[in-house]
């Protein structure tokens, strides 16, 4: 219903009011404006405008229409209003045109009335809504644009809306007046005004505005309320409002965090302003402000961004200077903000952010922080993507992290400035590992062509780094070694991280009890990424060699125990390394025992060198080892062997198989606890004696010779010359096995019958042979079960595609068939073979003839071949 009725006088209204705006613009132009006549007509007309203007805002106030577009109107319709106002002829004129006193009272009234209207107006607007105090705002800036004579007269109108809003909201705690910050800013700019006059009415209007904030905050200070200020105040007031300081201070206290915010934005902006006067007035107001307020603002980092744009702007020196002056005082209460936002411009950067961040920088109190937020950027890897540290900056938009590349850039400004001495120096552990780890990532291939060029600051801020804390003898050192120009090549990063830290260490360099501190604190946290263990180990082991002796506190031995089983190869073969370099002091080590264990489980590690660092470092380590520890140990140390000796990679099984020896002969005192060991082995050492590799072979000779030694197994003859025969090895093998330890052979059985399924053929060869001869000495304690299952499995054999090996298994297969059908019962053979100690059997005699093929004659083509290979 309503919307039916007022729809209709709302458009109405508008139609008059554009008609009568119209017209009266006209008569301006068209007039005389200094005849009498014409200035009564104006006034009047005028005085009508403003009527009709007041009417239609007023039919406006339905809360059915959007309230934006209601204000957006209403500021429209004042807009023209003021327009009008600004028109009419001053006050002075309008005097002197009078004919009569009469006439002159007249004209006076009629001039006083239209400016009653306009303050009418704008008294009812803000009666319903102290959002509306904006509009003053407005007016301020259409007032310095129009630069009336009426300026006086508009500011005593301003200064009473706000009186009367003052007044309106006493008592009241939630009070909506979004605008007072930017109206406050206008206002204080106004207090130092060439004109007295409007000085004097703007600090009014600042003392007002103070007092609506004040209910804001709920600050209740009543005797300051009721009050137009006394007349004894007047001049006080005025005076002590042209003070910068004591306006910014009491802005400061009273505005609410948003609207100071705002009103430190409005000064910004005026920064740029084109009168002289106004930007330098703005820029001390910034400066008292922040210098005290600075903490309450909110969106600093929004604030840092307008003046990176207006410093990129064509600005002038002396702005340039105050925008840089308040980066100074924001970094003071938000660092972290000023920081990060500064970091979110793209590398590299730019003479304009250089600026900045020496700003930033010249705030000596809060320089621990600032490192503290560098070297928390300092963590990410360039490139990587974003994870959860600076989620808050970043929209999906952006994924890969270059901050750290700015940061390191970043530090390049800050680190040489002399106010941040002693906070670098507190940081020089930290700074220095981050920054060496950004190095090492820049190395990383993924991303090299950008790393090259980024490369290029984290050296850069090391260098400063080095030279800014008394170290300019180890910057020069690592130039003359050609250190920083290699450091781009990614086979190199290693090692210049290794020589930055021993060349650190030959100098001697005073921070090292910190920097060996910090290193063990990182080490123990754990490392964010596996690169980060590698520059730890490498730089934990140098100043553990310079300036430790051997062995090294168990605090850090511990560490080098857990990297010996890092995921990262590199960092175990470092970890190796090092604790291989101990072997001369081995016995000096607490938890020896521990130590050794960590380097069998490094035995299992996927990667062969690591593999192979673990067995060369364990001999040297066992080489110096006293007896009664090996002694605990050997058992364990000679079953981790045993799967190397079927390790893929020939090297390794060679050096298995060699160590496995090497550890009998050491422990040769203790054989008897070693024979379950030597028998635990003796499968794969006797079927390697036919290994393709030479070295492998070699290996196996040598220490069947040593098991057989321990043993008392007289069979080290057949070996002699370098000429022997698999089968004869394994004929006497078995022999002596059918005399000294008859109880092993079902294990032997089931550990050779695993080969038959190898993919390499000369395995499936020799375990046919060998599975055959342990039958026949074995073959009366097998059970039945355990037969079938070895039957099973050498049929599959028979269908072998190499010949000579479904040659050979058909002799086992008819051996164990043989044994199948001597065999009773299952009850009567577990009988039998509680009692077999007591039976004699016969000694063997070669079954296959594969014997007699000696190493060095035709067995089969591809045999032949192999071995021409071998040699
Ligand atoms: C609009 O303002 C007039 C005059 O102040 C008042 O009488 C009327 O009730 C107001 N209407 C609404 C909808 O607020
Ligand atoms: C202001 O303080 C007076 C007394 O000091 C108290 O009576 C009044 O309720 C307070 N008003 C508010 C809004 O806190
Ligand atoms: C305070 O002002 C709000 C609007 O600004 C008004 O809604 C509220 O009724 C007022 N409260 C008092 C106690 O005057
Ligand atoms: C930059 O400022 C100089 C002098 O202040 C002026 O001559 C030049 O036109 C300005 N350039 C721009 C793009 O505003
Ligand atoms: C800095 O870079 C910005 C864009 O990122 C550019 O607008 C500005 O002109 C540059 N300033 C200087 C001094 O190079
Ligand atoms: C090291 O500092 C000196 C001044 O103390 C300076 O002249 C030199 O350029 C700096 N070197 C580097 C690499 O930063
Ligand atoms: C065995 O490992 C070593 C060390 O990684 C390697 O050099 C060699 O090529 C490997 N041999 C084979 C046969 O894979
Ligand atoms: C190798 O040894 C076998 C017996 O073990 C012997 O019959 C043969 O003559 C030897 N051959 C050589 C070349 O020494
Ligand atoms: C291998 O055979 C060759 C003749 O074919 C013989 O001279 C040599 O002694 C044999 N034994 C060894 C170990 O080479």
């Amino acid at each position: 219903m309503f919307i039916e009725v007022f729809c209709p006088i709302f458009i109405l209204g508008y139609l008059f009011f554009f008609l009568l705006s119209c017209m009266s613009s006209l008569y301006i132009l068209e007039i005389n404006p200094l005849s009498h006549a014409h200035v009564a007509t104006s006034l009047w007309d005028a005085y009508s405008g403003l009527l009709s203007h007041q009417s239609m805002i007023l039919s406006m106030n339905s809360s059915f229409v959007d309230p934006l577009l209601q204000f957006e109107t209403q500021l429209k319709i004042i807009k023209s209003s003021f327009n009008m106002l600004v028109a009419i002829p001053s006050f002075d004129k309008v005097k002197k045109m009078g004919t009569s006193a009469d006439d002159v009272e007249d004209l006076v009234n009629l001039y006083q009335n239209i400016l009653n209207i306009y303050e009418e107006t704008l008294l009812i607007l803000v009666s319903k809504d102290l959002y509306k105090l904006q509009i003053l705002k407005e007016m301020i800036l259409w007032m310095s644009e129009d630069g009336s004579y009426l300026q006086e007269r508009i500011m005593v109108i301003i200064t009473k809306v706000l009186h009367f809003a003052s007044r309106e909201v006493r008592g009241n705690t939630s009070v909506d007046a979004p605008c007072l910050g930017a109206l406050a800013a206008e206002l204080c700019l106004l207090c130092s005004h060439a004109d007295s006059s409007i000085t004097e009415q703007a600090s009014f209007g600042l003392h007002y505005l103070l007092h609506i904030a004040k209910c804001q905050t709920g600050k209740n200070d009543s005797h300051e309320h009721n009050c137009f200020p006394p007349s004894s105040d007047v001049a006080f007031l005025s005076k002590s409002f042209q003070d910068k300081s004591k306006i910014s201070q009491r802005i400061g206290q009273t505005l609410l965090p948003s609207l100071l915010t705002d009103f430190v934005w409005s000064l910004l902006k005026k920064l740029s302003a084109f009168d002289y006067k106004i930007a330098s007035d703005a820029a001390s107001l910034l400066k008292l402000t922040l210098e005290n307020h600075a903490q309450k603002l909110i969106m600093v980092s929004k604030i840092v961004d307008v003046i990176y744009k207006q410093l990129c702007e064509n600005s002038s020196h002396c702005m340039k200077h105050a925008m840089l002056q308040i980066i100074t005082l924001l970094i003071r209460t938000s660092p972290k903000k000023v920081i990060f936002q500064l970091m979110d411009y793209p590398v590299p950067i730019n003479d304009t952010l250089t600026l900045m961040w020496q700003a930033a920088g010249s705030e000596a109190k809060v320089a621990p922080h600032v490192l503290k937020t560098i070297l928390l950027v300092l963590k990410g890897k360039p490139g990587e993507r974003q994870e959860n540290l600076m989620e808050r900056r970043r929209s999906s938009l952006d994924v890969t992290n270059m901050m750290p590349v700015v940061a390191s850039q970043a530090l390049c400004t800050l680190l040489p400035i002399a106010s941040y001495k002693k906070a670098v120096a507190q940081f020089f552990p930290h700074l220095l590992m981050a920054l060496m780890l950004q190095l090492f990532y820049s190395g990383d291939l993924r991303l090299k062509r950008r790393a090259l060029k980024h490369n290029q600051y984290a050296q850069d801020a090391l260098r400063a780094l080095l030279n800014c804390s008394g170290l300019q003898e180890v910057d020069i050192a690592l130039k003359k070694k050609n250190c920083w120009n290699q450091f781009s090549q990614a086979l190199y990063q290693q090692h210049g991280v290794q020589l930055i830290a021993r060349t650190l260490c030959e100098f001697k360099f005073p921070q090292f009890p910190e920097t060996l501190y910090y290193l063990y604190k990182l080490s123990v946290e754990g490392p964010r990424r596996s690169e980060d263990s590698i520059v730890t180990v490498i730089f934990l082991t140098e100043l553990l060699n310079n300036f430790l002796k051997d062995p090294f506190p168990e605090e850090f031995l511990v560490l080098f125990r857990n990297w010996i089983n890092d995921p990262n190869p590199s960092v175990s073969k470092l970890s190796l390394q090092k604790i291989s370099s101990m072997a001369p002091v081995i016995n000096e080590v607490e938890n020896v025992c521990s130590l050794l264990i960590c380097i069998l489980d490094a035995f299992l590690c996927k990667d062969v060198t690591v593999v192979m660092r673990a067995l060369l470092t364990l001999r040297r380590l066992l080489a110096k080892l006293d007896k009664v520890t090996y002694s605990t140990l050997c058992n364990r140390i000679a079953y981790s062997y045993c799967p190397l000796m079927d390790h893929s990679n020939a090297s390794v099984r060679s050096i298995a198989i060699r160590h496995f020896g090497e550890l009998l002969k050491d422990m040769c005192q203790y054989t008897w606890m070693l024979n379950s060991v030597i028998i635990g082995g003796l499968v794969p050492l006797i079927l390697f004696l036919e290994d393709k590799e030479k070295r492998v072979v070699e290996a196996c000779k040598h220490t069947l010779e040593i098991c057989a030694s321990q043993l008392k197994w007289p069979i080290s003859y057949l070996f002699k010359d370098n000429n022997y025969s698999f089968e004869l090895v394994v004929l006497s093998i078995c022999n002596n096995l059918l005399t000294t330890h008859r109880n092993h052979i079902t294990d032997l059985i089931s550990d050779s019958l695993g080969f038959l399924g190898s993919s390499r053929a000369n395995l499936r060869r020799a375990s046919t042979v060998l599975i055959g001869y342990l039958t026949k000495v074995g073959g009366c304690l097998l059970l039945r079960d355990e037969i079938e299952v070895m039957l099973g499995a050498i049929e599959r054999v028979l269908r072998d595609e190499d010949p000579v090996i479904k040659e050979l298994a058909e002799i086992t297969h008819n051996i164990i068939r043989g044994v199948l059908h001597t065999t009773t019962s299952s009850t009567l053979k577990q009988n039998f073979q509680r009692f077999f100690k007591f039976f004699y059997i016969k000694k063997l005699k070669p079954l296959y003839n594969y014997n007699l093929f000696f190493k060095n004659q035709t067995d089969n083509p591809m045999e032949n071949k192999d071995i021409k290979n071998d040699k």
